[in-house]
């Protein structure tokens, strides 16, 4: 159902620490991942990206319960009804002009997050190839741990390079079959939403 374009209008959704907090994420978690594939075999500057990351994901953890509402968890997780009532327009040749993240983003914001935790949490018990660096949890764990912890850090890498792929694609549906730009809202804060009763 076509809706009026009075019911739209831009308010300021994003706040400065979040935003600041994607675009340093993304930076470090795409440092990582190529110092781990293609740095060198010290691997220094992946484990100080990697203990950035942690820190960004420490605080975003935070900010989902005392963030401002577009940012808190509570405001955009929502059920299955939820989910399938906003697929079943998404097609539409329309921006959506969601007031956030919308039901089925939101379960890729959760699947990437939960994705990272476990790429940092595995890296902190993994020993490298190397025998030198070794993460700061190695010593806590058994052996058994330790090597599955390093299989799994090397398969999350791939499933987290899926996971940005796939995000990176759904930006890219949105601006181009959607006509929302959804980048901009990321960089300035600003975003045209559509009131909902
Ligand atoms: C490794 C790279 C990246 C990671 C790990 C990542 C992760 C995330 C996460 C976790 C969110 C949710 C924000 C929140 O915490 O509430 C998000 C949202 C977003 N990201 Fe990224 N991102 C990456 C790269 C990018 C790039 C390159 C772009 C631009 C092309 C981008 C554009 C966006 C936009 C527009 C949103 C908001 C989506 C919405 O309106 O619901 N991201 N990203
Ligand atoms: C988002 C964060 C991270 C990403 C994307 C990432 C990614 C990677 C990748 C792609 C590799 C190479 C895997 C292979 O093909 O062998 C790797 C290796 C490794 N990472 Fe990470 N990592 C992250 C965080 C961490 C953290 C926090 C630590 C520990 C403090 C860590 C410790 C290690 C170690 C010790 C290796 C070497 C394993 C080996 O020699 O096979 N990583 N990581």
């Amino acid at each position: 159902m076509a809706e009026r374009s009075s019911d739209v209008r831009e308010v300021k959704l994003w706040d400065p620490l979040l935003r600041g907090f994607h675009w340093l994420l993304a930076f470090f978690v795409i440092a990582a991942w190529l110092l781990g594939n293609y740095g060198p075999t010290r691997m220094t500057l992946h484990f100080w990206c990697g203990y950035a990351v942690t820190f960004l994901l420490a605080f975003r953890l935070i900010w989902g319960f005392v963030g401002p509402p577009p940012a808190r968890f509570s405001h955009f997780l929502r059920g299955p009804g939820a989910v399938r009532g906003y697929m079943n327009h998404m097609f539409l040749r329309e921006p959506s002009y969601w007031p956030g993240h919308n039901p089925l983003g939101a379960l890729s914001v959760i699947a990437m997050l939960a994705a990272l935790v476990a790429q940092v949490l595995s890296g902190m018990m993994t020993e490298s190839e190397n025998f030198i660096d070794a993460g700061p949890l190695v010593g806590y764990v058994s052996s058994a741990t330790a090597k599955a912890a390093k299989n799994y850090h090397d398969l999350g890498a791939n499933l987290l390079l899926l996971l940005v792929l796939m995000h990176i694609g759904v930006i890219l549906f949105y601006r181009f079959w959607k006509r929302e730009n959804l980048v901009g809202p990321m960089v300035h804060g600003r975003k045209q939403v559509r009131e909902r009763s």
